[in-house]
């Protein structure tokens, strides 16, 4: 079984309340994608205060992609999230000594922090990194809107950092649907983040099963066999 993981963009506090109700009887973890029109070229709702009148089982995921999140990280982690992303990309000009203080604010108030990585940026720029983080998030398209078109060239970048960190929990989002999933999910990610492929589906419940069901990765070697048997 992958991690299925509904992606949130809303322009308004109503169109996050509204979609996280629609995913909410089929899954653990939500991400609200926050977007600052200066990281990436597009602006959503992000004030995290919104967050104490929303009533949700759901464990809060918060996307940052904004410039110098280090600002208001505080701000997602005391609001009810329980997981913040930073994009490495968007840190200030030291960009080690700023991830170094923000996973120590993480542990401070006992909360996951993951690293996103845009899909030119080589994982092994922050290797030294991984151990410390909750999830390393490879970004599988350049970030700022949904329904874009999945990158393959992402594919090699899973697989290679799968393979030296099998444990890392490797989350992808962008154009992830049954065909990139699966593609992703062998390589060996393990979080698959989508937003298209769910909320515009007819049968939201029945997308994210099949998702969660898409080549389970612990049982990979079934996910082959089953190939070589057809052939
Ligand atoms: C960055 C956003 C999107 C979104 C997923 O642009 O993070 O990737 O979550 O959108 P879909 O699944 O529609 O590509």
């Amino acid at each position: 079984m992958v991690e299925v993981v509904p992606a949130i963009i809303a322009k308004d506090f109503r169109e996050l309340k509204k979609k996280i109700k629609l995913v909410e009887p089929y899954i653990e973890w939500v991400q609200l994608d926050i977007m600052d029109g200066k990281f990436v070229p597009n602006e959503t709702w992000r004030n995290p205060k919104d967050l104490k009148r929303i009533e949700t089982p759901l464990n809060l995921e918060a996307h940052l992609m904004i410039q110098n999140p280090f600002r208001v990280i505080d701000d997602w982690f005391k609001n009810d999230c329980q997981r913040v992303i930073v994009h490495w990309e968007s840190l200030g000009f030291d960009k080690n000594k700023e991830l170094k203080k923000i996973i120590k604010k993480a542990r401070k108030i006992k909360k996951e922090i993951g690293l996103a990585l845009n899909p030119q940026t080589f994982w092994q720029e922050i290797e030294k990194f991984i151990p410390k983080l909750d999830l390393v998030l490879l970004m599988t398209v350049s970030p700022g809107f949904g329904g874009q078109k999945f990158l393959p060239e992402v594919i090699p970048k899973i697989r290679s950092l799968r393979q030296p960190f099998p444990n890392v929990k490797i989350e992808v989002d962008g154009g992830i649907n049954l065909k990139t999933g699966k593609l992703a999910a062998r390589a060996g990610a393990n979080i698959l983040v989508a937003g298209s492929a769910i909320f515009e589906s007819e049968n939201i419940g029945k997308t994210i099963l099949e998702l969660e069901n898409i080549c389970p990765v612990i049982q990979l070697p079934v996910c082959f066999s089953a190939k070589r048997r057809k052939a």
